[in-house]
């Protein structure tokens, strides 16, 4: 396998994006080449839309044209993230075997037209997939443009489940495995209750359409088994890759924390991690979602460095209305990704369509042309990352954890619950902002993670959580962590039954309490929270806790803050449990952005957890990344004021070569500094 850390010229950030010469007449290729060498492109994906093209008939091949777009790029020294070309597939197989096609629950089928119009448990898919991976591995595994493979294309973004007779037969099989016999299932699922007991596999179905609720486990598996399915799509295609091509790295673009697909189960099976991401120019907040998503991309592989393989130049074409990224937004951003971690920086696409459903999209080679904004800023950009080669590879180290877990995600905000209002991506996002805004680096992990090297771990909220992950935090508590749990957290197994024992069972020793009664709070309604223990943090008067509180039962943990009226006025809002030489705190509410900062400066104070930098200026961002010869310190303005940073001894910016070494950054709105030591 090739190293993550290229030597030589071969070391750099890569700039590019998605190429799609097949939409324009061959004279265009050429100039296609030339004007990405202008813009700086070193990277450019390709194929991934090409299967129509390629196989134009059952097994009649037709490569010739995409030799040339190969050899085109080779000649010109540009690399190539290669696509399978499986991503969507040509009008022939669905007509010639209809039942790949998907269904919704209510058996619904999804027709061919747009595209992704695959059953993942369809053995005919992944079949003809597997046949043209075959051709594709076999025709450019030596050809000198291929530097990654790239698998499919965002899996689980427009089908996320299969409701078909299919994909019920492979539910069927895949509970089997699970479960080994009906019975166990019949346990696991808690059919004793409705009259649910199954008597063979045979009898169970996907949760369909159903009168009422459908049994919850069977919604939880089947979230599961959906997963797996796409993953078992993914995981065919990567089989032929490794016997053809066991040499070339190989990836496939995530949405990050995307709900059908479990980033962490799948970072097993890629060497390296790669995102699409699309901020929404319009939300002010769309660096801090950004912020999570690049995070959890770096700590997925074990802090290696992975790729933004897809972003938008400028605007997008499929929210209701879509902005442009305003000037220096677009360069802003793709910063906070090399920041966080990031070698290479990709957009969807590189040359604007004239047809087809994205023609609105923006792209680095505008309609317009080359005399338009985006061209230039993007062609400003590579030429940027061009001048700081020595970034690539380097590293982050973070000291504090947040956990998140997409069995506990899925199982949280299924229906029937106390309150259907918890959105696992807005808790853990409420959870890692408070860090970012410090300026702590921050790594996500799964809640099986080795904790031991953190000094501060942070549970936003895990519903679900199995009983050796919570002996887990335990143990990290008791061997001197510092621990801070959100509400509603260790309540269900990974079958969603229950822990028995009073909530949260497999957590009271460790938090020192008990939750008698959850007493979710009704929209708009906000209780008042006030701190009462000295040593702890300073509540601002006027702090309010909404969405959520509960009735706390100390059980050897002190109240840090209490309800300040309503039903539960008095009791528990935040505990603090001295556990072991570790301590583990409690927030039994959700409290607004300036008292969870609060809170969690004190509980990091506690940890020993510095900020990359005391003292930063509001909306700037700082991170840092290092090896052995570099240490980089990344300053972005997020804000909407220009911002002074003052630093601990004197750097130089990278980006402004000549200006030599200073001791404080002025940033203006948008701005960006690389400093180095
Ligand atoms: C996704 C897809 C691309 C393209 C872009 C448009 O990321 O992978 O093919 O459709 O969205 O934003």
């Amino acid at each position: 396998m090739r190293a993550d850390r290229p030597e030589g010229p071969d070391r750099r950030i890569h700039f590019g994006g998605d190429y799609y010469p097949e939409q324009w007449p061959e004279e265009v290729w050429a100039e296609d080449v030339q004007l990405m060498k202008e813009a700086g492109v070193t990277l450019v994906t390709a194929g991934v839309f090409a299967w129509a093209r390629v196989e134009p008939r059952p097994g009649e091949w037709d490569f010739g044209w995409f030799d040339r777009v190969m050899d085109n790029l080779a000649q010109a020294g540009l690399r190539v993230c290669l696509a399978t070309m499986t991503a969507s597939p040509p009008p022939w197989l669905s007509r010639m075997h209809p039942e790949i096609l998907p269904e919704t629950e209510d058996g619904r089928r999804k027709w061919p037209g747009g595209r992704q119009h695959y059953c993942p448990s369809s053995p005919v898919y992944r079949q003809y997939a597997t046949r043209l991976v075959e051709q594709v591995a076999t025709r450019y595994a030596q050809h000198p443009a291929l530097e990654v493979w790239h698998v499919g294309n965002e899996y689980g973004c427009h089908i996320r489940q299969c409701f078909c007779d299919v994909s019920a037969a492979d539910f069927r099989r895949w509970l089997a495995e699970r479960y080994g016999t009906v019975d166990v299932l019949n346990e696991a699922w808690s059919t004793a209750f409705w009259s649910q007991r199954y008597d063979s596999f045979e009898e169970v179905l996907p949760p369909r359409l159903a009168p009422t609720f459908a049994n919850p486990s069977q919604q939880l598996d089947y979230l599961r088994f959906s997963d797996d399915a796409l993953r078992q799509c993914y995981l065919a295609e990567l089989a032929v890759l490794r016997r053809l091509t066991p040499d070339t790295r190989v990836t496939t673009n995530l949405m990050a924390h995307h709900k059908p697909v479990d980033a962490f189960e799948w970072a097993r099976h890629q060497d390296v991690m790669s995102l699409d991401f699309y901020q929404d120019p319009y939300d002010p907040d769309e660096h801090l979602r950004a912020a999570f998503n690049f995070d959890l991309m770096r700590s997925a592989l074990g802090g290696q460095p992975w790729m933004l393989l897809e972003q938008a130049p400028s605007a997008v074409n499929w929210r209701p209305r879509n902005s442009p990224k305003p000037p220096g937004a677009m360069r802003l951003w793709s910063w906070q990704a090399v920041a966080q971690g990031a070698d290479a920086i990709m957009y969807f696409q590189w040359r604007q369509s004239l047809g087809g459903a994205e023609k609105f999209h923006s792209a680095m080679l505008p309609h317009g042309g080359t005399d338009t904004r985006a061209f230039r800023e993007v062609s400003e950009l590579g030429r940027e990352f061009a001048s700081v080669p020595e970034i690539a590879g380097t590293r982050s180290r973070a000291e504090t954890a947040l956990l998140t877990d997409w069995n506990s995600w899925w199982a949280l905000e299924l229906d029937s619950h106390p309150s259907t209002a918890l959105d696992q991506a807005l808790i853990n996002r409420a959870h890692h902002r408070p860090l970012f805004d410090a300026g702590v680096a921050c790594d996500i992990l799964p809640p099986s993670s080795e904790l031991a090297g953190y000094k501060l771990v942070v549970v936003p909220n895990l519903y679900l959580l199995r009983a050796d992950d919570a002996r887990r935090l335990a143990r990290y508590v008791e061997d001197g962590g510092q621990l801070l749990v959100s509400f509603f957290s260790g309540i269900v197994d990974e079958r969603d039954r229950v822990h028995p024992g009073g909530y949260p069972a497999p957590l009271r020793q460790l938090l020192g309490l008990r939750v008698e009664e959850f007493w979710p709070l009704d929209e708009g309604v906000r209780v008042p929270v006030e701190g009462v223990a000295s040593a702890g943090p300073e509540l601002e008067p006027g702090t309010e806790g909404d969405l959520w509180s509960e009735a706390v039962e100390l059980e050897g943990a002190e109240a840090v803050a209490v309800f300040g009226s309503g039903e539960l006025v008095g009791r528990p809002a935040v505990t603090r449990h001295q556990y072991g030489s570790g301590t583990a705190w409690y927030v039994g509410t959700r409290l607004g952005h300036t008292a969870m900062r609060g809170l969690l400066d004190h509980v990091r104070q506690a940890a020993g957890v510095d900020p990359v930098l005391p003292g930063l200026p509001s909306g700037v961002q700082a991170t840092v990344r290092e090896d052995d010869e570099h240490s980089f310190l990344f300053l972005l303005n997020h804000g909407d004021d220009s911002a002074v940073v003052a630093l601990p001894e004197p750097m130089s910016d990278r980006l402004s070569p000549g200006s030599g070494a200073v001791t404080s950054v002025s940033l203006p709105p948008r701005g960006v500094a690389v400093m180095e030591r």
